[in-house]
């Protein structure tokens, strides 16, 4: 059936399936909201993107790029310059305090942090095997583990238990033992940390706790850490958590290191999802990282974007002075939307780290049993992009992620367009 549907439409079974998985927000890019040039337009406050650093981040990169022959060649290989494996090492030895100092020996830079996560899928999982992220997560690491590499996911369900806490911990321990029983084979559990999008760092305490549970089962552990330095001051969270590498524990005593495997990059941190620089750090898992190397001609950063990255993150002045400021920026930001929200009666969950306010507009429609796709419909009439607890296998209805990396007049704008969509749903349920 679906082989002629195929020959119909003149592309292959595979083809016509992958046809259908176009990402769902490429219309807004398109119609982008802009006060003076397109007023009529979306105003884009859904997709994961740093706006706020972007004078400091072009000013580096316009006074920094200058191409040398070595960027017009296959350059060290296809996994990344050594000049631009050395600064990550740099860097992130200084960020991160791996327990084990980084060399360039121990990652691979990769196109940004999607295709480091795709290379978990490819080089750890056999197609059919299954990863397990606790809810609500990022769903398109769905997309990532499985439009290619053919890897599930594997819900783990909270039911009401704090997602950043041990309990947490225990009910991927049950989901594992449920799903081997029906004969499903478990690779790995994937921790987004910070979390993406409830806005938190986890405990040492509970990072030590998935180790733990990996070595006990076996399985590998990856972190996604790319959020890992957009952490902020937010005096209302009583005691936040900080954010941790889990390179920075001695991992030998709590599982296989060779089962440890980080992700972090440009695109969240340094508000640069355009280099496509990112990294997959593994310290003691040769074979993978060459398995990695073996497929990275199919992807791997341009030699101008590698080049600039080098540069930057040897750079520690900028380096320095560009974190504290995302971070103040990343603070006040919060600040400002929270007290807007609060203004309005709107529900939000506390959040100290990424670049999102996980806010609850399900509470403003009173008990009138509105789905999510309900509420995207008003917000959509009223065009502002916020991406729904849907995107992200939320288990509570209502839920939404707002980014709060965007200028005060952008904040302002969506949040004005969020508020009159809410009192249209009221006008019209009291009609
Ligand atoms: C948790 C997480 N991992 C990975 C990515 C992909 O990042 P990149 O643009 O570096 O591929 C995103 C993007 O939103 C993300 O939120």
């Amino acid at each position: 059936m679906a082989e002629n549907i195929a020959a119909q439409s003149a592309v292959s079974s595979r083809g016509l399936g992958l046809s259908t998985k176009m990402p769902a927000f490429f219309h807004v890019l398109e119609d982008q909201w802009d006060p003076t040039s397109n007023p009529q337009g979306i105003v884009n406050i859904g997709l994961a993107e740093n706006a706020l650093m972007q004078e400091e981040m072009k000013g580096f990169l316009n006074s920094h790029l200058n191409v040398e022959s070595h960027a017009l060649t296959y350059g060290d290989g296809f996994s990344g310059s050594k000049r631009l494996r050395e600064s990550l090492c740099h860097f992130l030895n200084r960020h991160f305090q791996p327990h084990v100092p980084l060399s360039p020996s121990h990652m691979v830079a990769t196109a940004g942090a999607s295709n480091a996560l795709e290379c978990c899928a490819w080089a750890l999982c056999d197609p059919g095997d299954y990863i397990l992220i606790g809810r609500p997560y990022w769903t398109t690491f769905r997309t990532l583990l499985g439009n290619r590499a053919s890897v599930n996911v594997l819900d783990v369900n909270f039911d009401g238990v704090d997602p950043f806490s041990s309990d947490a911990v225990e009910l991927y321990r049950e989901t594992y033992m449920q799903a081997i029983k029906k004969g499903k084979k478990i690779t790995a559990i994937l921790l987004c940390s910070p979390n993406n999008p409830l806005g938190r760092c986890y405990s040492p305490e509970i990072l030590c706790s998935y180790m733990r549970l990996c070595g006990e089962l076996d399985i590998h552990l990856v972190s996604d850490e790319l959020y890992a330095l957009s952490v902020w001051e937010n005096p209302t969270m009583e005691d936040p958590d900080q954010f941790k590498s889990i390179l920075s524990f001695p991992s030998e005593s709590l599982m296989n290191p060779q089962k440890l495997h980080v992700i972090w990059g440009m695109s969240k941190d340094f508000g640069a999802t355009g280099l496509r620089i990112g990294c997959l750090i593994s310290q003691f898992n040769t074979r993978f990282l060459n398995a990695c190397e073996s497929i990275s001609l199919f992807s791997f950063p341009s030699s101008l974007a590698d080049n600039a990255v080098a540069k930057l993150l040897a750079d520690d002045s900028f380096t320095d002075h560009f974190i504290s400021l995302n971070r103040a920026r990343l603070s006040e930001n919060y600040r400002h939307v929270t007290t807007t929200l609060s203004d309005h009666g709107i529900p939000y969950t506390q959040s100290n780290a990424a670049l999102f306010v996980w806010v609850n507009l399900g509470a403003m429609t009173k008990g009138h049993g509105a789905t999510d796709a309900d509420i995207l419909e008003i917000l959509n009439r009223e065009k502002v992009y916020v991406t729904s607890g849907l995107t992200y296998a939320s288990e509570q209805p209502g839920w939404f992620r707002i980014v709060i990396a965007h200028p005060k007049h952008v904040l302002d704008e969506g949040l004005k367009r969020i508020f009159g969509a809410m009192l249209y749903y009221e006008t019209r349920i009291t009609k």
